[in-house]
């Protein structure tokens, strides 16, 4: 089966299940997932039920589709998304973004949790993601390379459109939010990161560490699909305030700034073209 044909299966057993044909899709990332629940006439459809699809393990993490009517927008949410320190292949991450283009989405909304690299950062802060630096150690563009699809060399000098991302200050700043800007360092995981991996990173550029979001906006600028992505700052990152990491801590702290994380997107989709 060609990555075209796997596609073209699960957006064709979606598509008639759908209240309408979604324009924007949004990937909720830990403890943001209460987005959904504000989708008007909600349609929940399990990613186990979507042929070729995996299932997803991760806490916090629901694992279906929810398509509905949020912000007066036609939307797809990905409530749970796979990650690679899962055990998830690559193509696997890449397959819903796929899909999610194939439904006809004009731009891909990807939301994170993930610990503060920078040191101007504070936990709680919102960070604009203006460019990422790849350090999972994989790419779900190798392999054969479907044309159909997307091309074989992809570029990625303009993943996180700037469109998008000015829209996003203008938004933040009517609601009088600050919005930190950065480049998001993706990490395998699961294990967070050591103090000295995490000062290497700093050097690297890095001011947001975390686990996802990389392999989908690869997926997402391959396929051709506009990305806007933003974290919420749950921690400062290893080796940065003398406390230790907790996974509970990340999703306390996810669900604090939840609500008000959830009104930022919605905000932005509201405004989207
Ligand atoms: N590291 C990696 N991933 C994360 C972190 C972190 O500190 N916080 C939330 N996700």
């Amino acid at each position: 089966m060609s990555e075209m044909q796997r596609i073209t299966a699960a957006a064709d057993w979606l598509r008639p299940r759908l209240p309408q044909a979604p324009e924007i899709a949004l990937v909720l990332g830990s403890g943001l997932g209460g987005l959904a629940d504000r989708i008007e006439t909600p349609v929940c459809l399990p990613y186990r039920d979507v042929p070729g699809f995996p299932l997803s393990t991760a806490p916090g993490h629901a694992g279906q589709f929810v398509a509905g009517q949020l912000a007066g927008r036609s939307v797809i949410c990905m409530q749970g998304r796979f990650h690679y320190y899962e055990g998830h292949g690559m193509a696997d991450i890449a397959l819903p973004v796929r899909v999610l283009k194939a439904l006809g989405c004009r731009a891909l909304v990807l939301t994170n949790a993930a610990g503060g690299v920078n040191y101007d950062f504070s936990v709680g802060d919102f960070m604009l993601i203006t460019d990422h630096i790849n350090f999972m150690g994989a790419n779900p563009l190798r392999g054969e390379n479907d044309d159909e699809v997307g091309p074989r060399f992809c570029d990625m000098s303009r993943v996180y459109d700037p469109d998008l991302q000015a829209l996003a200050r203008q938004v933040a700043a009517a609601r009088g939010l600050t919005l930190r800007e950065g480049v998001y360092l993706g990490y395998m995981g699961p294990s967070y990161e050591t103090p000295a991996e995490i000062r290497a990173f700093r050097t690297l550029g890095a001011d947001a560490v975390g686990m996802s979001t990389v392999p989908e906006a690869i997926a997402a600028a391959h396929c051709g699909l506009p990305v806007l992505a933003m974290s919420l700052i749950t921690n400062m990152a290893a080796g940065m305030t003398g406390q230790r990491l907790s996974g509970d801590e990340v999703i306390a702290i996810a669900n604090r700034r939840g609500p008000v994380f959830q009104q930022l997107v919605a905000d932005l989709v509201a405004a989207m073209p």
